[in-house]
């Protein structure tokens, strides 16, 4: 990578163009109408997120940053239908979410396979609760497997694995189905550098090549404008929306792309915000 390009992160570049969260085709994507979150619990109310309205636009890599603590997960368990709002509502193609809905995968922070079930069987979850044919997804799941470099490792109970290998496991669990939204909570967190890195631009692949509307979380800057179509910044918490950035970066993009200008530019832009906050994520 390039050394970083010294710019004036108060003079917005011309090119690095602040936007509104709201946009249009409200029936299709995720809406967010005034959706916040404070959990209740016997040592008193935590608010962990205030108020939020923004919209994921259908077929959009959408990608989440901000400190430890400020409400990403809780707002990835919302969207999901896991956990109620405290206020406001979500709408996933339309439809308000009350409960969690099929068209869905998800990768939370931490695997979370079952442990008396084989990587295999842990992938092909989704199929068995959704009673799909199981001989159509097999092939899928090997092939899925076969992706993330788990080829071998089918009959394999999840405590055999790494920390790592368990992730990737769940990320074809999330992807068997062919969901048409896909909600990943730092899918990579536990992922060497060099596997994160192809990882990224696989994910980036399927994307493209299926048309999913994504929203990924993740404390790398570098990884957030690298996969996105738009950068959301989150404030500490209790979590606000600090700004959305749109990515100019042309697709596709290989890793290349990482030492375009505007990419250093923008995750210099993004990176002052925690600086600003304090907080070093
Ligand atoms: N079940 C719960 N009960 C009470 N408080 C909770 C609960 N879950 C989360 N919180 C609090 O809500 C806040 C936000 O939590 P959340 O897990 O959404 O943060 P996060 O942004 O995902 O953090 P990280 O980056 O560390 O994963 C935290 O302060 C946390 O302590
Ligand atoms: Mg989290």
């Amino acid at each position: 990578m390039k050394p970083a390009t010294k710019i004036n992160v108060d003079q917005p570049a011309a090119h690095l163009r602040l936007v509104s969260g709201r946009a249009a085709g409200e029936t299709s994507g995720i809406k967010l109408s005034g959706v916040s979150k404070t959990y209740r619990s016997r040592d008193g109310d935590v608010p962990s997120l205030r108020p939020l309205d923004f919209h994921i636009n259908q077929g959009e890599f959408f990608v989440v940053v901000g400190p430890s603590g400020c409400g990403k997960s809780t707002l990835l368990k919302m969207i999901s239908g896991l956990l109620p709002p405290t206020s406001g509502e979500v709408l996933v193609e339309g439809e308000p979410v009350t409960k969690p809905h099929g068209n869905v995968g998800i990768v939370f922070q931490n695997a979370l396979l079952l442990p008396w079930r084989n990587i295999l069987s842990n992938v092909m979850l989704p199929i068995d609760m959704k009673k799909l044919p199981r001989e159509k997804y097999l092939a899928r799941a090997k092939e899925l497997l076969k992706l993330v470099g788990l080829e071998g490792f089918e009959k394999k109970l999840p405590w055999q694995l790494s920390g790592g290998m368990q992730q990737r496991a769940s990320i074809c669990r999330a992807l068997v189905h062919d969901p048409k939204i896909m909600l990943m909570d730092e899918p990579f967190g536990a992922l060497d550098a060099m596997t994160r890195e192809r990882m990224n631009v696989e994910l980036m692949r399927i994307q493209r090549e299926t048309g999913k509307t994504v929203l990924l979380i993740t404390h790398s800057i570098p990884e957030a404008v690298f996969l996105a179509d738009r950068v959301l910044v989150m404030t500490e918490r209790p979590g606000a929306i600090a700004a959305i950035y749109d990515v100019p970066l042309p697709r596709p993009r290989s890793l290349d792309a990482m030492s375009d200008p505007v990419f250093t530019e923008l995750v210099q832009r993004i990176r002052k915000h925690f600086f600003t906050q304090g907080s070093l994520d």
